[in-house]
């Protein structure tokens, strides 16, 4: 198999004719005097690698993410140790300015066998490739990277947390109530959690829980992880501090307007996550509602996608909880959404709950209810759990910026969420109604 590959840079020059002279597996098909010349070359199809000297220090997960969406490797050649740390980060392979030329020509085989092998394990996992380029480019959280990911700081890749994914459809099911109250609930119980808020269409973490600041954390983050530049101390920094309890609870704060959601890359937000895995026991990611891919229509596969950080979050989570209003338009559309979920995220298997339970909208006994009407839907999952309506304790707790724990400590509404969470709350006292979590 013979390579064509673009270059950049003059520092190749010397190397690149010494790979001319090995005549194969590479063949330099144009040497470009600009890095926004060589992505224009990578994405006419006519090379399958490219290397770039000088400008490593412009390369990004995003740019990689780019060209390894348009079937392009991309091999970086720099002396800097600092810049090499920071490239194996956000995994570009990368080598010593003066590298032999056989050994050049290994890593450019080796790198287009990685992106290869990333677009056959999305095609057959049915996953989205296009909502994870990261994982097809190899920086998916599950990615098969081309080597291992160091932290800024070099230290090990130990990821131990777990990420959760909050998701239901539109109207206000109650996404936010549930994400940033799972999150207090584990928090104050002593885990070390992070709250990120990834909804690109209506973020709310920040003032559900009083954060007043305008920093849009996720956002800072994710430019910091576009550049290899995110570890923990830089992601410690970056989150703000709620405290509950005593005990912290750090948020990555939303987008503050919707049409910035183009600073949320996939690439970049998978990045977020490898390092929130590293340095919190919980992740939770509140979700916006859209699946929607209808630009992958287009010609123009690699034009950043508005779902495609709920895409990847839903990819990534190890647990996905799908939130319906448990009424008679909530759940209709529960049931619809979970079938864009399933063809979506081939494979994710989501834990259903319904929120905002009561006899007004459903009748007497509205759990068995709900249970007998979700049967006869068929989506053939079971209901995790019942989150009564408790419309004084939601507000109140809204109202003063913080979580139900603080608030209503002993609604039933606290009680479900807890119990969901894992955590042991004192029950309610006797005669009072309990809560329905199965
Ligand atoms: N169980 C509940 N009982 C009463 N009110 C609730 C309950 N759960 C959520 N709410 C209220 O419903 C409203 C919408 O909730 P929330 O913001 O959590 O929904 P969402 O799905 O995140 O909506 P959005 O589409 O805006 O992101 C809020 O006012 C919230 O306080
Ligand atoms: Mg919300």
């Amino acid at each position: 198999m013979n390579i064509p590959v673009a270059t950049v840079g003059a520092a190749t020059a010397g190397v690149l004719d010494g790979l001319e002279r090995l005549q194969g597996p590479v063949t330099v098909v144009r040497r470009c005097t600009e890095l926004a010349e060589l992505v224009a070359v990578s994405q006419s199809g006519i090379v399958r690698a490219a290397v770039v000297a000088g400008d490593a220090g412009e390369l990004t997960a995003a740019l990689a993410q780019r060209l390894g969406a348009a079937g392009v490797a991309l091999v970086a050649l720099t002396d800097d140790p600092v810049l090499r740390r920071r490239l194996d980060t956000i995994r570009i392979l990368n080598a010593p300015a003066g590298v032999d030329p056989g050994a050049l020509a290994g890593l450019i085989s080796t790198a287009v066998q990685v992106l290869e092998q990333a677009g056959d394990a999305s095609a057959s996992t049915g996953s989205n490739a296009l909502a994870d380029p990261a994982a097809a480019f190899g920086t998916g959280t599950g990615g098969p990277g081309p080597g291992p990911a160091a932290s800024g700081t070099g230290e090990p890749d130990v990821r131990t947390g777990t990420v959760t994914a909050v998701w239901g459809p539109a109207g206000a099911p109650g996404r936010t109530t549930l994400a940033v109250n799972l999150a207090a609930e584990a928090a104050a119980a002593g885990k070390r959690v992070l709250l990120i808020d990834a909804d690109t269409y209506g973020a709310s973490v920040a003032v559900s829980l009083g954060l007043l600041d305008e920093s849009a954390g996720l956002a800072q983050a994710c430019r910091l992880a576009d550049q290899g530049l995110l570890d923990d101390v830089a992601l410690q920094r970056i989150a703000s501090d709620v405290s509950l309890r005593g005990h912290r609870l750090a948020v990555l704060t939303g987008i503050t307007r919707s049409d910035r959601w183009v600073e949320l890359r996939p690439a970049a937000l998978s990045g977020v996550l490898e390092v929130a895995r590293r340095t919190a026991d919980v992740t939770i990611v509140d979700c916006g509602f859209s699946l929607e891919t209808d630009e992958e229509l287009s010609f123009d596969t690699i034009a950043p996608r508005r779902n495609a950080a709920t895409l990847l979050v839903l990819e990534a989570a190890d647990t996905v909880y799908a939130v319906g209003a448990a009424d008679s338009v909530g759940v209709p559309r529960l049931v619809r959404a979970l079938s864009d979920l399933a063809a979506a995220v081939p494979g994710v298997e989501p834990r259903i709950v319904l929120n905002k339970v009561r006899a007004a909208s459903v009748g007497r006994q509205p759990e068995s209810q709900l249970r007998g009407a979700w049967e006869r839907f068929g989506p053939g999952r079971e209901i995790s759990a019942f989150l009564p309506a408790d419309y004084d304790s939601a507000d109140a707790s809204l109202l003063s910026g913080t979580a139900l724990l603080e608030t209503a400590p002993a609604s039933a509404l606290r009680g479900a969420i807890a119990e969901l969470a894992g955590v042991q709350v004192p029950r309610r006292r006797r005669g009072a109604r309990g809560w329905g979590a199965k």
